[in-house]
C-alpha cells in the first residue's frame, strides 16, 4: 500500500492501476462503517483507494472542525489490512489552493434537511467530492446510506456534471444495539452514549408501524419523536419523512416510499440516522 499526499504523485500512482478502480471517500479516523465500503470497492474494484481529508469547508463556524477525531497512523494500519492499494490523504492547501474559489453547489436539494441545519454544508461536500472524483478518476466510488442526504446529492452532482463514474450506496453498520457508527460516536460521554440507541429504537418503532401498514408521513415522525423525547441527554433537531429522490417534505407517501431521518444533538456532538421505507419493507 502507497500513501500519497500530492495531486501529482496520486495521478502517477493512480495511472499505473489496473482498472477498475473503486474509490473510498472518507474523513478518517477509520471504523467498521468506513471498512464496509472498502470491503464493498475491494469485492467489485482490480484497485482499491481511500480517500482522509478532513474537508473544512463541509464544516459550518461553530461546528466541531478543530474537535474533529483523527488517527492517520491508525487509518493507514486499517487500510492495509483491507487491501487498499493507495491512501490518498492530502493537506488543505494541496486541495484547496490560495487562490482557489471555484464550488460545486447542488442547489435546492442541498439546502434541505442537513443543509437546512447545515447552510453550505453540502456546497462543501459537492466541492470536495467533485474535486476527489476528478483526481482520482475512478470507475466506482463508495458512499453509505448513513449519510442518506449526501449519498442522494453526490448522485445529483454527478448526474448534472455528466462525472463518469458509478456511485454505488452500502448499508449502514450499527453497534449491536443499533447506534450507527460514526466517527463522532467517540465522544460521547458515558450517559450520552447509553442514551444514544433511542435514535434507532425511534426509527425501528416506525419501521414496524410501516411495515403493519401505517403510511401517514406524520404518524411515521411521531413513531420516532415518541422513542426519542423521553431520553433527556438528546435533543431532537429534526425528525423527516421526505420523498427519498427529491428530498421534500411528504404530506403523503408516493411510490418511491418514504426517508425517514433525524438529526440529534447529544451534548455537543451531532447525531443523524436514518431508514429507508419502501415497497419491500423497511432497510438501514
Ligand atoms: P465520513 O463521515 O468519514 O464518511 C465517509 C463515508 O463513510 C461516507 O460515505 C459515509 O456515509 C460512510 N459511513 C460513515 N458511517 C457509516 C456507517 N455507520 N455505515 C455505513 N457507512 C458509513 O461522509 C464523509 O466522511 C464526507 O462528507 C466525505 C464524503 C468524505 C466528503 O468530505
Amino acid at each position: 500500500m502507497r500513501t500519497l499526499t500530492t495531486i501529482a504523485e496520486l495521478r502517477a500512482a493512480r495511472a499505473a492501476l489496473p482498472g477498475p478502480v473503486g474509490l473510498v471517500p472518507t474523513m478518517g479516523y477509520l471504523h467498521e462503517g468506513h471498512l464496509g465500503l472498502v470491503r464493498a470497492a475491494r469485492a467489485e474494484n482490480a484497485s482499491v483507494v481511500v480517500s482522509i481529508f478532513v474537508n473544512p469547508t463541509q464544516f459550518g463556524p461553530g461546528e466541531d472542525l478543530a474537535t474533529y477525531p483523527r488517527d492517520l497512523e491508525r487509518d493507514f494500519k486499517l487500510s492495509e489490512h483491507e487491501g487498499v492499494d493507495l491512501v490518498f490523504a492530502p493537506s488543505v492547501s494541496e486541495m484547496y489552493p490560495p487562490d482557489d474559489a471555484v464550488t460545486v453547489d447542488p442547489g435546492p436539494i442541498g439546502s434541505r434537511l442537513e443543509g437546512a441545519a447545515r447552510p453550505g454544508h453540502f456546497r462543501g461536500v459537492g466541492t470536495v467530492v467533485t474535486k476527489l472524483l476528478n483526481v482520482v478518476q475512478p470507475d466506482r466510488a463508495y458512499f453509505g446510506q448513513k449519510d442518506a442526504q449526501q449519498l442522494v446529492v453526490i448522485e445529483h452532482v454527478v448526474r448534472g456534471l455528466f462525472l463518469p463514474v458509478t456511485i454505488v450506496a452500502c448499508p449502514t453498520v450499527r453497534e449491536p444495539d443499533g447506534l450507527a457508527l460514526s466517527s463522532r460516536n467517540v465522544r460521547l460521554t458515558p450517559t450520552q452514549r447509553a442514551a444514544a440507541p433511542a435514535l434507532y429504537r425511534g426509527l425501528a418503532r416506525a419501521s414496524n408501524g410501516w411495515r403493519a401498514g401505517e403510511r401517514s408521513p406524520e404518524c411515521l415522525r411521531a413513531a420516532v419523536r415518541a422513542e426519542v423525547e423521553p431520553e433527556r441527554e438528546l435533543c431532537l433537531e429534526y425528525v423527516s419523512a421526505a420523498h427519498p429522490r427529491t428530498l421534500e417534505e411528504l404530506q403523503t407517501v408516493p411510490a418511491e416510499g418514504v426517508l425517514l431521518s433525524l438529526a440529534s444533538h447529544a451534548g455537543s456532538v451531532r447525531l443523524i440516522d436514518n431508514v429507508r421505507l419502501g415497497e419491500e419493507g423497511a432497510t438501514g
